[in-house]
């Protein structure tokens, strides 16, 4: 059965990663609420480094602090950040981690935070559809936000192009109804994305990682070729110099199996590009992650186990299955008086501050 170890060292470009174990964008919820960087923050990312995992992909920052979704998201234009992100950065690298941040806006969620108006493809759910400038907003802040990362240590930025957040609702026509350069054909849909690439190729090192983390499924269940479309796209994101793709879906947390949901798809879409392929959503235990490298997935991704537990990976090493019951309680933080997981009880301090009855 062992051919691929998930526990040997593999490099993408320069950057050498201890294992092929990486945690995928989590929002702990541990910004605070002007979007700077906690103390608990860098706790969790002190410890998962320290637990050995082989790459920390942050949870979404946002690259434009009117356009988050989440009062909790930590936000790259938030100047009070920089040196934060130097200690970030250094405490994973001292800890023989890599780090990569992740960057999103928030397209319909931004609607999320009182008196934030959201900014989408084409203004559905109460959000305002972009003009041709909002979208070179939109580009350079990407932009900043990545020269922000570079200049602060981390090994790469991630471009959040999945969960109905900006940029995969511009890939999405259940959300894309533009009927301008920007909307329409596949080529148009993806034109944004270009655009941000080819902006970034300008201002980047030799060795910083450019990924992308993206969609399998619409959410639009009529539209047959959309998956099609999305091969087209890694094609095309391969062209634009991106360095990795990280596989998921627009229904990411509706599947309460404990098993790799989206692995026949990211076999296709490894089958059709050379760049390295990482595989997020329901892996609970090694073999199934052995199984994964072994059909040629180059990374393997999880979130929730390491919610439950942040010394999955000894448990891994043991044969031991994550705890994760993929009851979802961590993503509705509302809901469990601000508990991370429902086999912990460490509470988010400033949620518990602010919204002490929900
Ligand atoms: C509490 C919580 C927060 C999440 N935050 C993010 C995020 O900030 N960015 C992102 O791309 N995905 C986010 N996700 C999705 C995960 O990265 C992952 O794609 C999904 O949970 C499936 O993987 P799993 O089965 O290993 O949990 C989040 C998921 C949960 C449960």
């Amino acid at each position: 059965m062992e051919k691929t170890n998930a526990f040997e060292k593999i490099k993408i470009k320069n950057i050498e990663f201890k294992n092929r174990i990486v945690r995928s964008a989590t929002n702990e919820h541990l910004g605070d609420f002007d979007g700077t960087i906690t103390d608990d923050y860098i706790k969790v990312y002190d410890s998962l480094s320290k637990n050995d995992v082989g790459l920390l992909i942050t949870s979404q920052l946002s690259v434009n602090k009117n356009q988050r979704a989440d009062i909790t998201h930590i936000c790259v234009d938030n100047l009070k950040n920089i040196e934060k992100f130097k200690l970030l950065t250094s405490t994973v690298h001292n800890n023989g981690s890599k780090i990569i941040g992740q960057i999103s806006y928030g397209g319909h969620r931004a609607n999320n935070i009182q008196n934030h108006i959201a900014k989408t493809p084409s203004g559905i759910d109460n959000s305002v559809a972009m003009t041709i400038e909002d979208i070179n907003i939109c580009i350079q802040d990407y932009v900043s936000a990545v020269k922000i990362l570079q200049e602060t240590g981390f090994d790469g930025a991630q471009l959040h192009v999945a969960h109905q957040y900006l940029l995969s609702e511009f890939l999405d026509p259940f959300y894309n109804k533009r009927t301008d350069s920007y909307g329409g054909t596949i080529e148009n849909r993806y034109r944004i994305i270009h655009e941000l690439l080819e902006e970034i190729k300008k201002i980047i090192n030799p060795d910083f990682l450019i990924t992308v983390k993206l969609n399998v499924t619409s959410k639009d269940s009529n539209y047959k070729d959309f998956f099609n479309d999305q091969i087209q796209v890694c094609k095309w994101l391969e062209q634009d110099g991106v360095d990795a793709i990280e596989i998921s879906g627009c229904d990411y947390l509706n599947f309460n199996q404990s098993t790799p949901y989206y692995l026949d798809s990211a076999l296709k879409i490894k089958y059709e590009i050379s760049i390295p392929i990482i595989l997020v959503g329901g892996f609970r235990d090694i073999n199934q992650i052995k199984k994964a490298l072994n059909c040629g997935i180059d990374f393997v991704s999880m979130c929730r186990p390491f919610i439950a537990e942040e010394n999955f990976i000894e448990k891994l090493k043991n044969n031991e299955k994550s705890k994760c019951i993929n009851c979802n309680k961590c993503f509705e933080i509302f809901k469990t008086k601000h508990t991370r997981c429902v086999f912990r009880n460490d509470v988010i301090p400033q949620l518990e501050k602010n919204f002490p009855n929900t």
